[in-house]
């Protein structure tokens, strides 16, 4: 069972690293024969990757992917926690799901990801959802054959979640979701308890991933034919800080660099910890993507302080300032939250007025959502909904706005983009992002799928662009 007060704790225990852990005897191998399993995804890179991992290994268990709820012997609902409506839409779709067995009793339903870590979630499913089969956490994914096997036998609800994150496993297996971007994580966790967030207690303490099995796991890819990796954490700045081996995250990149991976992106980059080492070695290889998500949250120093971000106002923007200056063409994307508790008129207008200065790319913005146990769900909050949403409204005509401006800026121009497959609008258009994360249409050929082609940019839109190959 999770409990908040064990997921807040942060202990000196030694992280292990682990390489035999996820292990499947002979019956585990076959549990799934003539099963089918179907798994819906919520939430950020983070939880699609651990989908990637769970699909791995329930085809180890012989179990079959299918894209349809109904025709699924096993459902699983790999959750998010991080606002309340990505909960309720969890409970929407249980809803859905409970007729579904009541058609099919031997149907197995299973809740996994961050809301599973959560107190209050798992209580609710043991008191109304008792129908559930098994409930895991994100602790603990490589013990699912584990947890399934007990449920199909015993026939009875199986919950097991972890509040004290475990070691560092190295050797669960994974199914990509594409053949040439890759997601890699490289550490697990997150200390910085930002006072309205959850993640800290449903993802654990920083554990970073030793280089070298980063690093494998990377060329890896590179000799699979991957074009792209996207490095993960929570907060990839402080990679390496918990390692004690004087190895942080400029040195990683410079390495992964190195591998010959033709493009790398991370996510997600807290300003507190951005070294200047780390701007040069972006700015000295050319596959390092010149693409930075650097999330700001608030533009009022007193509201980033009651956030506990750990940055001003001034220090966000002269941060933002260096990295325009010294990574050409860089693109920076950010997040940012509107109606923190008792955010004044004057503290919002002071997020616009950072909008302003640094005119972003594009940003994903978000109403404060008070997640239960989170210091920011305790204080008193005098603003209501309606003005909230009146922000959220200003704050996204704003953002558009320099989206749109952001992107005319690539008009006529010949850029690189990755071609990923066919659009799903359009049969005859292909689609691919640029090296800064814009999402293009392209016109062409279908054999130009997977491989990173210059594109002539011909129109322009405020969340995508058009373009035509060049030379076809
Ligand atoms: N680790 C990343 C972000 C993870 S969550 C980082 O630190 O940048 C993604 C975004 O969700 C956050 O950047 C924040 O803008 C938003 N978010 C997190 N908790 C929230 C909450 N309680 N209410 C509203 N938005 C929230
Ligand atoms: Fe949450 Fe802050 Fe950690 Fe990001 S850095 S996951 S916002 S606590
Ligand atoms: Fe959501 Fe968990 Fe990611 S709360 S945003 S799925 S780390």
């Amino acid at each position: 069972m999770p409990n908040l007060k064990e997921a807040q704790k942060r202990t000196n225990k030694k992280v292990l690293v682990k390489e035999n852990e996820y292990f499947l005897n002979d019956a585990l191998k076959v549990l799934g024969k003539d099963k089918k399993y179907f798994i819906k995804t919520y939430g950020c890179q983070m939880n699609e990757h651990d989908t990637e991992n769970i699909k791995a290994i329930l085809e180890d268990m012989s179990f079959i992917e299918t894209d349809t709820m109904e025709s699924a012997d096993l459902i699983l609902m790999n959750t998010c926690a991080i606002r309340e409506n990505a909960h309720n839409k969890v409970f929407g779709y249980l809803g859905r799901i409970k007729h579904l067995k009541e058609t099919k009793p031997n149907l197995i339903v299973g809740i996994c990801g961050c809301m599973a870590q959560e107190e209050a979630v798992v209580d609710e499913i043991l008191k109304k959802y008792k129908w559930i089969d098994i409930v895991f956490g994100t602790h603990n994914i490589h013990n699912l054959p584990n947890i399934l096997n007990t449920s199909m036998a015993k026939k009875r609800l199986e919950v097991e979640v972890l509040s004290i994150e475990g070691d560092v496993i190295e050797n669960i297996p994974v199914k990509r979701d594409s053949k040439y971007k890759a997601w890699v994580n490289i550490m697990y966790g997150c200390d910085k308890f930002c006072t309205y967030c959850i993640v800290p207690y449903t993802r654990g303490k920083q554990r970073s991933r030793e280089p070298k099995y980063i690093l494998e796991e990377v060329n890896k890819l590179v000799k699979d034919g991957y074009l792209e990796v996207t490095l993960l954490g929570q907060n990839v700045n402080a990679y390496g800080k918990d390692l004690d081996i004087n190895y942080g995250m400029a040195n990683l990149l410079e390495d992964v660099a190195n591998t010959g991976i033709k493009r790398i992106r991370f996510v997600t980059s807290h300003p507190w910890d951005f070294t200047d080492e780390m701007i040069d070695i972006i700015s000295k290889y050319d596959n390092i993507m010149p693409y930075i998500h650097l999330p700001l949250q608030s533009g009022s120093s007193k509201i980033l302080k009651l956030m506990g971000r750990r940055y001003t106002k001034e220090e966000y923007i002269s941060l933002f300032n260096k990295i325009k200056e010294k990574i050409p063409n860089v693109s920076i994307t950010t997040d940012i939250i509107v109606g923190f508790p008792n955010e004044t008129e004057d503290d919002f207008n002071e997020t616009l007025e950072v909008v302003n200065a640094c005119k972003f790319d594009s940003a994903f913005t978000f109403i404060f959502s008070p997640r239960v146990g989170t210091p920011a769900a305790r204080m008193q909050d005098g603003i209501c909904l309606k003005e909230k949403e009146q922000r959220l409204y200003r704050l996204n005509e704003l953002i558009n706005k320099y989206s749109l401006e952001a992107n005319q800026k690539y008009l006529n121009k010949v850029v690189p983009v990755l071609i990923e497959g066919v659009s799903e609008k359009d049969d005859n258009m292909l689609v691919g992002y640029t090296d800064t994360m814009k999402l293009v249409n392209v016109e062409g050929s279908k054999d130009y799928i997977g491989s990173i082609v210059d594109v002539y940019i011909t129109d322009i839109k405020t969340w995508s662009m058009n373009g035509k190959i060049k030379n076809d």
